[in-house]
């Protein structure tokens, strides 16, 4: 390890978990707190996001999308604006975060991006995983919710190459799981498929497919949990609400997504996160534009909630990541 990272790594660690909880999760908290209130005072919107909800998921050619994504948005500035009510502190720490966060694409995602750069993407964002345990930690709650379920059927969407389940595969103390990693590109399907056939002989054969996150109404009766790691942060809301909607009607066991927590702490930990492991300038370009991109865990509770879910548990993971899991 060269010598910056051993002063960065604890300075960032310390900094990062209270800048977050400063700013992100104070008014995360009050959001959370103002959900109920808000799902009762909206019941007329909540149930026509309900009824474009199921009308994306049968027909979605025709389904009214743009107001469906408008309507999640209108809902989601209501909460923060509920949660803020006569708290001016709180009102100008949600003006902070409404200036911190940004939809502009990653680079990742642009067009123009050569198909060698969205690849060597994607082999940097497992070394990081891979290099900041954050497999590991995926694993526990992945095995978490699906603890008294023999044999689980577990689909990881948006999978991108695959890296999670990958390492999954090769390191899950349950042998007896059941692993299908799914992408809608279906070059990250091919690399994913070629990891795959190369993996080390004894972990637990992988199943990588192209699917788009979005359809997954085919998969009823056939998952048991579906999982989404690092990728709702690439999707507008009306599109998460659709990922969670279906994603909850497929699988028995719900849904476990695993994201960027949008916060000036998460920044902090992204930036030296890509510094101490893999300093490549794209990269670091997209983990902090991640976090920009990022959600709060009230915003994925509203979400959830919006796409039908009883059962519902959001929370900030370290100074970095939100952790949504939602059961029907
Ligand atoms: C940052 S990568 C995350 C990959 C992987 N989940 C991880 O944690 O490393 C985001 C992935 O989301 C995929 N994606 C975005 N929208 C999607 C959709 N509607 N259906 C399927 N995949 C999607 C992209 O193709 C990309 O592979």
């Amino acid at each position: 390890m060269k010598h910056h990272h051993a002063v960065l790594g604890p300075i960032a660690g310390r900094l990062a978990p209270g800048l977050s909880a400063m700013l992100a999760l104070r008014l995360d908290a009050a959001m959370q707190k103002a959900l109920p209130t808000l799902l009762e005072q909206q019941q007329q919107t909540v149930t026509q996001v309900a009824e474009l909800l199921d009308a994306a998921a049968q027909q979605p050619e025709t389904a009214d999308l743009p107001r469906l994504d408008k309507l999640v948005r209108q809902l989601k500035q209501q909460l923060r604006d509920l949660a803020c009510a006569q708290q001016p502190a709180l009102r100008v720490m949600e003006r902070v975060d409404r200036l911190f966060a940004s939809e502009m694409a990653e680079l990742m995602d642009a067009t123009w991006a050569p198909k060698w750069l969205h690849a060597a993407e994607m082999r940097w964002l497992d070394k990081l995983n891979r290099d900041l345990g954050n497999y590991d930690r995926w694993q526990a709650l992945v095995l978490d919710a699906v603890t008294d379920v023999p044999n689980a059927r577990i689909e990881d969407v948006a999978a991108g190459a695959a890296g999670f389940l990958m390492w999954m595969a090769q390191h899950s103390p349950r042998p007896d799981l059941h692993l299908t990693a799914s992408d809608y590109s279906l070059d990250y399907v091919k690399l994913g498929q070629a990891a795959a056939a190369r993996a080390e002989p004894g972990g637990i054969p992988l199943a990588v497919v192209q699917r788009d996150a979005t359809q997954l109404a085919q998969l009823a009766g056939q998952v048991d949990l579906i999982v989404c790691t690092q990728a709702t942060h690439h999707m507008p809301p009306g599109l998460v609400a659709r990922l969670l909607h279906q994603g909850l009607r497929a699988a028995g066991h719900g849904v476990l997504v695993i994201d960027v927590l949008r916060s000036v702490g998460a920044l902090l930990s992204a930036a030296t996160g890509t510094n101490l492991s893999t300093p490549a300038p794209p990269l670091m370009i997209d983990a902090m534009q991640s976090v920009r991109r990022g959600f709060l865990p009230a915003e994925f509770a509203l979400l959830a909630h919006l796409a039908g879910a009883r059962h519902v548990r959001a929370d900030a993971r370290g100074p970095a990541y939100a952790v949504l899991r939602a059961w029907l």
